[in-house]
């Protein structure tokens, strides 16, 4: 019995590594023999599903296509079966046919994406030649879940249209069919309203001459974009073909700074101390008694209806600073007439008056956790549950339909480990803590279940834009693998565990995502030092290079590297388009934490003494007022201090947010005088002392961030 199991599972694994679909279908077999689609070959198709079939040309080159021909040996017909669930499949290959029964338009091309995982990876730069074969199979599939999402936020950084099809593309290849459209936010407006254009023609762009204030980089430029209402409807049906339906998001009634310098009467009626933030008025929320606003939104959802075929238009609700109501006289007023027990009730009254415009031009709500704190808003809302687990267990047990997306599993804008880019207010985590994500485990009864409507991915754009935002390789960076994960926890009913998901990533999928040109992200290097040798590996048969810090100087790593300073050498991998982070042994990350003491020009809060600079802990600073030109913040060695590299950085550890924009960084190698070495970049400085270092200060010369304070961190030295 033993020994057949053995030969089952060797069975088992010898096929599964033919194919390695992700997302992983529900059943797959296998059998002997191929098919062939040759340049005699015609994609026969049901009339319902010609975009799909022309879909299916932008990667084959078919002889013909006809629509419900009589089917010959040698087509690949594409049908469909109403009995079938609306995005199930059946694909079948024999060798006659291909074939490719859905129960829907989406179960069509689901299984038409499968059909691409069974080809040649290199299908997917779009030149692939015929002929090609297919191993005889037959799977049959059909997803988890109906909502199989990713949000991309536009508005924080900008991305034109053509990228973000590309992104639709590399969604539809993973089966994921809801692009959740983040397209306002405190950092601009990117939707074309043509009763209102200068909300984008004004509201797309900030920095340079834009009133729009800049935020987290381009600081000295204006920078932005939006999209026409042609554009729009573009992208919608460039999405609906890929078997993606598209979702706006008006982010409101909070974080519409933009919206709230473009057109300041939708703010509150009072005054902020602008004399802390250097004359900036920083308000980012609707007043919810003004009536004019509901004439303005309803203006902004009548056009939105127009473009977007979605049932659902998301308008926000998140992380609103309640303490402008508190302090507006109207809404008070709205407070007291409408009998609301508190400023949560008022946004529940915002988002019912919203509702009802939603409602007017068909469209229905969904809004973010905090929306339905108030506890008054109708248990249609659709709600997606961000913050925490606990806020989607919230959401759930009140019976909400419930997008499920917590930042600590689902947030791509995280960092991927501790030395990459990226937040951490949620977690660090990479792929393999994305397809670990188990309801049952975060506490997900089969009651919690009935109101999950479905998962969702997510990415914040702030960070973006200081990684080069015109290039895809940050993005695809921190989207690739996860993305790839999380499509497997939306879509599969068995879950594989990391190591066959990593296989399946390695063998196959790495190889698809090269010829997509995808800038992925490769697993980590082992990098080890003993008896003197700095010694690296990889598991995926990628190239490696190593770099002296020093010298700035790469080669190719072949063999283990002599060295008495390991400290001063990176390592990176490389295959196909795919990257590693840069990484080095356990010397390279050592850091020091000499005895400093921390002063500054700044006030600081109570709450947060300058002290905390001195602790190394994470613990931070924050000042009561904006700097200005003159301010300054020294930290002190106790001792006079060797190293390799100081790295001096305001702002919030992990929002770089608050930051002392203008001045520059100076070293102290006799504690007395200082030179200038650097200029502030975003908010920060690194240092490569030539001597032991005394003292470092930061000198501002101008304005810093567009908040009332700054934040002061500790150093980080190496
Ligand atoms: C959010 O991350 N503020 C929805
Ligand atoms: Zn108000």
């Amino acid at each position: 019995m033993k020994k057949l199991f053995i030969l089952a599972c060797s069975l088992l694994s010898v096929i599964s590594t033919t194919a390695q679909i992700v997302p992983l279908p529900k059943s797959e077999s296998y059998t002997e023999g191929e098919f062939t689609i040759t340049d005699k070959s015609c994609l026969v198709y049901n009339s319902r599903v010609r975009d799909a079939a022309t879909y299916l040309l932008n990667y084959l080159p078919f002889k013909q296509i006809l629509s419900s021909q009589k089917v010959m040996d040698g087509d690949v017909v594409l049908s469909v079966n109403t009995f079938m669930e609306p995005e199930a499949y059946r694909l079948t290959v024999d060798n006659k046919n291909i074939t490719i029964v859905g129960g829907g338009y989406g179960g069509v091309f689901n299984g038409i994406q499968t059909l691409l995982q069974l080809l040649p990876a290199d299908v997917y730069n779009g030149k692939k030649k015929l002929p090609v074969t297919v191993p005889c199979c037959t799977i049959e599939d059909n997803p988890k879940f109906d909502y199989r999402g990713f949000m991309l936020d536009v508005a924080r950084t900008w991305i034109s249209a053509d990228r973000v099809k590309r992104y639709i593309d590399l969604m539809a290849h993973l089966k994921l069919n809801k692009l959740h459209f983040h397209l306002t936010d405190d950092e601009g407006w990117r939707i074309e309203i043509k009763s209102h254009p200068e909300l984008a023609t004004v509201g797309g762009f900030r920095g340079g001459d834009s009133p729009v204030y800049p935020r987290y980089a381009k600081f000295d430029e204006k920078w932005g974009g939006y999209y026409t209402q042609e554009e729009l409807r573009d992208i919608v049906a460039y999405a609906a073909q890929r078997n993606i339906e598209v979702i706006p998001e008006v982010d409101m009634p909070g974080h519409s700074l933009a919206l709230g310098t473009i057109c300041p009467e939708i703010l509150c009626n009072n005054s902020p101390d602008l004399s802390i933030s250097n004359g900036l008025d920083i308000r980012n929320v609707w007043c919810a008694a003004k009536e004019s606003n509901y004439a303005l939104i309803d203006d902004i959802i009548r056009e939105l209806s127009t473009i977007f075929t979605s049932d659902y238009i998301h308008i926000g609700g998140d992380e609103v600073n309640m303490s402008q109501w508190k302090s507006c006289p109207d809404c008070q007023r709205l407070k007291a007439e409408k009998g609301l027990k508190n400023e949560k009730q008022i946004e529940d009254y915002f988002i019912a008056r919203t509702t009802e415009v939603l409602a007017k031009y068909g469209k229905k709500p969904a809004v973010w956790n905090e929306g339905i704190d108030g506890g008054l808003l109708p248990k249609s809302t659709r709600v997606h549950g961000w913050a925490s687990i606990k806020a989607c267990l919230n959401a759930t047990s009140k019976g909400y339909p419930t997008i499920i997306m917590p930042g600590h599993y689902f947030y791509f804008d995280m960092k991927q480990s501790a030395s990459e880019p990226g937040h951490t207010w949620a977690a660090i985590f990479d792929a393999k803590k994305v397809l670990s994500f188990d309801f049952e485990k975060q506490g997900f009864t089969a009651e919690h279940l009935k109101s999950v409507a479905g998962i969702e991915a997510s990415f914040f754009s702030e960070l973006f834009i200081a990684n080069n935002p015109e290039s895809n390789d940050y993005l695809d960076y921190m989207l690739f693998p996860r993305l790839v994960a999380l499509s497997e926890v939306a879509w599969s009913h068995t879950r594989r565990s990391w190591e066959e998901f990593y296989t399946a990533l390695k063998d196959a999928h790495y190889a698809r995502m090269d010829a997509m040109g995808v800038t992925y992200r490769l697993q980590t290097p082992q990098v080890v030092y003993s008896d003197g040798k700095l010694t690296a590996s990889t598991a995926d048969g990628s190239t490696l290079y190593y770099t002296d810090t020093r010298t700035g100087k790469r080669s190719r790593y072949s063999k283990p590297i002599a060295t008495t300073t390991p400290y001063a050498y990176e390592f990176i991998s490389k295959k196909g388009s795919g990257i590693s982070k840069k990484t080095g042994s356990k010397e390279y990350f050592a850091q020091l934490k000499p005895t400093v003491a921390v002063t500054t020009s700044l006030p600081c809060s109570s709450k947060t003494p300058i002290t905390n600079a001195a602790k190394y802990n994470g613990s931070i600073v924050r000042t009561t007022r904006a700097a200005k030109a003159g301010d300054w913040i020294e930290y002190r060695f106790a001792e006079p201090l060797n190293c390799r590299e100081i790295e001096i950085q305001t702002g919030h550890i992990h929002l770089r947010r608050c930051f002392l924009l203008n001045g520059y960084a100076e070293v102290s190698y006799d504690g007395k005088n200082f030179t200038r070495v650097a200029d502030l970049f975003e908010g920060g400085a690194i240092i490569q002392p030539s001597a032991a270092v005394h003292a470092v200060r930061v000198q501002a010369t101008g304005r810093s961030d567009a908040e009332n304070q700054v934040v002061i961190q500790s150093l980080k030295i190496k």
